[in-house]
């Protein structure tokens, strides 16, 4: 039997005509004219403030945490549930994650134990938009607004995603987006900070490009630009740029293709659910998904067995991720957090399967059988 891959990054064809274009451009740095349109397209399609692209979202959410004059102590509340980064960011300006717990139908921050976290030392809420699904925004914003703190969207795997028909990254004061090659759209590597408060705009083009005014520089605003903040080399390659260029234009399309595929697991799963063996991911009535991972909710002990079980078969599922308050380097130096339920019980009992435009329904069903056989 065929293997099926976990992922398989797509490729939509005018990847390298774009970059074939760059020889006649002759700029290979960042900041051309594909970084431009990229930057375009974003502003438009997410409708936020700014958009500036940078080489990852672990750039654009250190970018943030600079941004903030995040220093030793300040706290930022998060899931603990989530990528590294979105945590690792915030503690290399000696900031401390605050984590606080999921909410099980969701897998996103719970808005209602974020009020219980608030110290005087809060500075940030990231609102991590977890497999491309919304977080509860509205609650979020209203603490945020309470406590004159500012919301970060970390929409690292939430393009085009919506909340009541708003796009994600168009909401909080700060946002970010992934272009890793395991995101709906990519570049290999990139991604991009999306800025609403308008007060962040200058510095953020400073430090992404080394603490310099080279932007001025570049719009004849100064005759020579200067070293004017801390910052660092956060910018996009062309190459990059270019790539992405073509994979932004045909987001949307490809999206569809994915939503196509969730709907059908959706469906095919639907009657072990009923049969109480697992639990289907959960979209609720505000929230538009982008169909970034399909997963399902087994009972403890299962989880394993059927990674290994369909790993015999030649398909590859993942399960993510090993909470962040139970990882070696936070419990060193941080030592404790507040037990956190959900996040400890979701680690243990997720599977996600693979997911992206080529798989076919064929190759759906196939593991759909597989995994009924599994609960026999
Ligand atoms: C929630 C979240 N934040 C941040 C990142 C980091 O993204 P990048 O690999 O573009 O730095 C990821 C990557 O998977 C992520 O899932």
């Amino acid at each position: 039997m065929k293997n099926i891959s976990f992922n398989v990054p797509r490729v939509v064809k005018n990847e390298t005509n774009n970059i074939k274009k760059l020889s006649h451009l002759k700029h290979f740095s960042s900041n051309g004219h594909f970084t431009n349109m990229c930057q375009k397209w974003l502003t438009k399609n997410i409708n936020c403030e700014e958009a500036l692209l940078v080489n990852s979202c672990t750039s654009a959410l250190e970018i943030c945490a600079i941004l903030l004059n995040i220093k030793k102590g300040d706290e930022i509340i998060m899931p603990s549930y989530t990528f590294v980064s979105t945590a690792n960011a915030f503690v290399l300006r000696g900031g401390k994650p605050v984590f606080t717990d999921i909410d099980p139908k969701t897998l996103n921050i719970d808005p209602n134990k974020i009020k219980k976290a608030i110290t005087k030392k809060t500075r940030a809420i990231v609102a991590v938009h977890y497999a491309g699904v919304s977080c509860d925004m509205d609650p979020i914003l209203e603490i945020a607004k309470k406590y004159k703190i500012i919301v970060i969207e970390d929409g690292a795997q939430a393009i085009l995603s919506r909340y009541k028909g708003k796009p994600l990254g168009s909401i909080g004061d700060l946002a970010t987006l992934s272009f890793h090659d395991s995101k709906n759209i990519h570049c290999g590597e990139g991604g991009a900070l999306l800025i609403n408060n308008k007060k962040f705009i200058r510095r953020a083009k400073i430090i992404r490009d080394k603490g310099t005014n080279r932007d001025d520089f570049n719009n004849n605003i100064v005759k020579k630009y200067t070293w004017i903040d801390i910052g660092s080399s956060y910018g996009l390659s062309e190459i990059n740029a270019a790539f992405l260029y073509a994979q932004l234009l045909k987001a949307k399309s490809i999206i569809k293709k994915r939503i196509k595929i969730w709907n059908n697991y959706h469906h095919l799963f639907y009657a072990l659910e009923k049969e109480k063996k697992l639990l289907r991911p959960q979209i609720p009535i505000y929230a538009k998904n982008n169909a970034h991972i399909y997963y399902l909710i087994l009972k403890k002990n299962l989880r394993d067995k059927l990674i290994k079980y369909l790993k015999s078969k030649n398909i590859i599922a993942l399960f993510h991720y090993i909470p962040l308050h139970s990882s070696p380097f936070f419990k060193k130096y941080y030592k404790k957090n507040n037990i956190l339920i959900n996040t400890d019980e979701i680690s243990k009992k997720i599977i996600r399967l693979p997911i992206y435009p080529k798989l076919t329904k064929k190759e759906a069903f196939r593991i759909k059988n597989l995994i009924f056989n599994f609960f026999k």
